[in-house]
C-alpha cells in the first residue's frame, strides 16, 4: 500500500491541476487532498505503527475501531472465545507491557470466576514485600552431569521460530531484545541468519529433520558444518527438534511465496518451491538412536547443553525414552515440552487442531515419567504452549517447568495482531513474511525494546505473583499452589488433579 498511496497522491495532485486549469474551482480540491496526503506521509515515516506505515491514512482505521469497540466487550471475553489463538485479555497485557503502558486495568476481574475451568493462585495471609524476588534472578541453571558449557538461561525465552517463517526485521528486533533483556532466542529449524546473529543475543540453535545449516546436498546431518556453527560462541545451546505442537509427526513446511533465493541458499533447497521437511529424522532411528545421537551432538558442540524439543504423543514412547536415557546413561540437558495448542507459521488443520497432546498433560506426563524413574534432577523441562503472562508463566512452573518459552507473545510484543496471514506472506505488519514491503514497515529500533519490555514485565509479574503467595523462592512453587472451578461447588488444587508420581504409586499399589 506503501506504493500505491505514493502514486495515488501523485495522480490525485496532477489531475486536479489539470482540473483547475480548465475549470478554475476544481483547485479547492486541495482543501482536501493537501492534509490527507501530509497526514499520509507522516504515516509512511510512523515507526510506532507498522500497520499506519504499511497502510498510509487506511491503518489508522484499525486504531479508530479499537477506541469504538466497546472496553467492556474486551472484560467478559475468557479464553479462546474470540475466535483468534491468543485471547484479547492476554494480547492486550503483552501489547501494553511491551510498549510499557499502564501495567494495570481498570474496574476489577475480566473473567468469569464462577465458570467452571477458572484457575488462580492462593494469596498469603502473610505476602512478601512485592520487591522480595529480583525479576533477574528468575533463572535456571542448564547443563548435566555431561555438559562442560552450562547455560544460565532466564524463565522466560523466545521459542523457535525460523528466518523464513517470519522476517529479517522480525529476527533482528526479537534477538537485539534477547541481547538487551539478557534471554535466549531460539533459531527455529531454519537455522541461523545473518539476522540472529547482528545483534549478539545469546542464540539456541534448533536442528530440525531438514539439518538445514547443517546438512549435506543430500539433505543428511553434515556433522562437520554442525560442528562449525555449534562452536560458535553466541550459540549456547542446541536443541534437537523432534516434534512441534501445531504439527507433530508432519514436519515444517514453508511456503513457496516466503522461500526467496536468500533463504533458500541458507536451507540449500530451490527458490521459491514450497519446502517440507520429513516427519522424522534420517540420521537415527528408536529411542536408542535418538539417545545415542545427544552423545554426538554434545561432543561436537564441545559439551554444550543439549536438548529435544517435542510434543508428548503416546505415553508410553515418553516411558522408552526415560528407560534408554538411564540404560545408555546419557540424558538430554533439556527436554522442551510444546503443546498441541502451539503455533506455527503454516501447518495442515487436522495437525494443528486434532493431533498431539497439550501442554499441561505432556508436561505433567514429561515431569512425572522422570521422577518415576529418578532421573528427574538429570533434565530441565521447559515448557511452550500459550504461556503468555505471568500467572501463564507460574500455572506451568507448578506443574514441573523449569523455564518457559513463547513464541506468540513474541510476536505480539513485535506488533503481530493475529491476521492470521503468516502461511500467505501477507503479513500486513510485517512480522511473518517476505514481502520488503510490508517488513521495512517495522521498525527493528522500535521494536527490539518491546520485546525486552514485555519479557521484563512478565518475569516482573511471576515475582509478584510469587510474593503474594508468601512463596519466597521459585523452587517452593508447586501444584499445591493452583487451583481450578471444577463445576458449581466445587474447586480443587492442581495436586489433587494431578498427583506427584509417589502419591500416584501409592495410590495403584
Ligand atoms: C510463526 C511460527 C513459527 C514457528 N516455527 C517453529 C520452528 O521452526 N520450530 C519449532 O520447533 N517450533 C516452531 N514454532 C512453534 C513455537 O516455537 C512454539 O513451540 C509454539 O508456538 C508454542 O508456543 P506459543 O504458544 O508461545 O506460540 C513456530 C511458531 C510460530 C508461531
Amino acid at each position: 500500500m506503501r506504493n500505491e498511496f505514493i502514486f495515488g497522491s501523485i495522480f490525485i495532485s496532477i489531475g486536479t491541476a489539470v482540473g483547475a486549469y480548465f475549470y478554475f474551482p476544481v483547485i479547492f480540491l486541495f482543501i482536501l487532498w493537501v492534509p490527507l496526503i501530509i497526514l499520509g506521509v507522516l504515516d509512511l515515516n510512523s515507526k510506532r505503527h507498522t500497520i499506519v506505515a504499511n497502510y498510509p491514512l487506511f491503518g489508522r482505521f484499525r486504531y479508530v475501531m479499537e477506541e469504538l469497540r466497546p472496553k467492556i466487550y474486551q472484560y467478559f471475553i475468557e479464553s479462546d472465545t474470540d475466535g483468534t489463538p491468543i485471547n484479547r485479555v492476554s494480547r492486550s497485557v503483552v501489547y501494553q507491557r511491551a510498549k510499557k503502558q499502564l501495567d494495570t486495568t481498570p474496574f476489577g476481574t475480566q473473567l468469569d470466576i464462577y465458570k467452571p475451568g477458572y484457575e488462580w493462585i492462593n494469596h498469603s495471609i502473610t505476602p512478601l514485600a512485592l520487591d522480595h524476588l529480583n525479576p533477574d534472578d528468575l533463572r535456571i541453571d542448564v547443563g548435566g552431569k555431561d555438559c562442560s558449557q552450562p547455560y544460565s538461561l532466564s524463565l522466560l525465552n523466545i521459542s523457535a521460530m525460523s528466518y523464513g517463517s517470519l522476517s529479517s526485521h522480525a529476527i533482528l528486533a526479537l534477538n537485539w531484545g534477547a541481547k538487551l533483556g539478557n534471554f535466549a532466542h531460539n533459531t527455529g529449524e531454519g537455522g541461523i541468519s545473518p539476522y540472529h546473529e547482528e545483534h549478539g543475543g545469546d542464540i539456541i540453535w534448533q536442528i530440525g529433520t531438514g539439518y538445514f545449516g547443517c546438512r549435506t546436498p543430500k539433505g543428511e546431518f553434515c556433522a562437520k558444518s554442525f560442528e562449525e556453527k555449534a562452536r560458535k560462541p553466541q550459540v549456547k545451546m542446541i536443541e534437537l527438534k523432534v516434534s512441534q505442537g501445531a504439527k507433530p509427526g508432519h514436519g515444517g513446511i514453508l511456503p513457496a511465496e516466503k522461500n526467496t533465493p536468500e533463504i533458500a541458499k541458507m536451507r540449500q533447497v530451490e527458490p521459491y518451491t514450497s519446502v517440507f521437511s520429513p516427519g522424522f529424522h534420517s540420521v537415527f532411528s528408536g529411542v536408542e538412536g535418538l539417545v545415542d545421537f545427544i552423545k554426538t551432538l554434545r561432543h561436537l558442540s564441545c559439551g554444550k547443553p543439549i536438548g529435544i524439543k517435542l510434543c508428548i504423543g503416546d505415553p508410553s514412547e515418553f516411558n522408552d525414552l526415560c528407560v534408554e536415557m538411564k540404560r545408555q546413561n546419557t540424558f538430554p540437558d533439556f527436554l522442551s515440552i510444546d503443546g498441541g495448542e502451539g503455533g506455527t507459521g503454516a501447518a495442515p488443520p487436522e495437525f494443528s487442531n486434532s493431533i498431539g497432546m497439550g501442554l499441561r498433560d505432556g508436561l505433567i506426563i514429561a515431569n512425572d515419567y522422570l521422577m518415576l524413574h529418578g532421573i528427574r534432577d538429570q533434565v530441565r523441562l521447559i515448557a511452550s504452549g500459550k504461556v503468555v503472562t505471568g500467572f501463564d508463566m507460574v500455572k506451568v512452573l507448578a506443574l514441573g517447568a523449569d523455564a518457559c518459552y513463547s513464541a506468540r507473545a513474541m510476536m505480539l510484543a513485535l506488533g503481530c495482531i493475529q491476521a492470521l496471514e503468516c502461511n500467505k506472506n501477507k503479513c500486513p505488519t510485517g512480522v511473518a513474511t517476505q514481502r520488503p514491503d510490508l517488513y521495512k514497515g517495522l521498525d527493528v529500533e522500535d521494536k527490539y525494546v518491546r520485546v525486552a519490555n514485555y519479557h521484563q514485565g512478565t518475569l516482573e509479574s511471576v515475582a509478584e505473583i510469587l510474593c503474594a503467595a508468601g512463596i519466597s523462592d521459585i523452587k517452593h512453587l508447586n501444584r499445591r499452589h493452583i487451583w481450578r472451578r471444577i463445576s458449581f461447588n466445587e474447586i480443587k488444587n492442581y495436586e489433587e488433579l494431578f498427583p506427584y508420581p509417589e502419591k500416584f504409586l501409592k495410590s495403584v499399589c
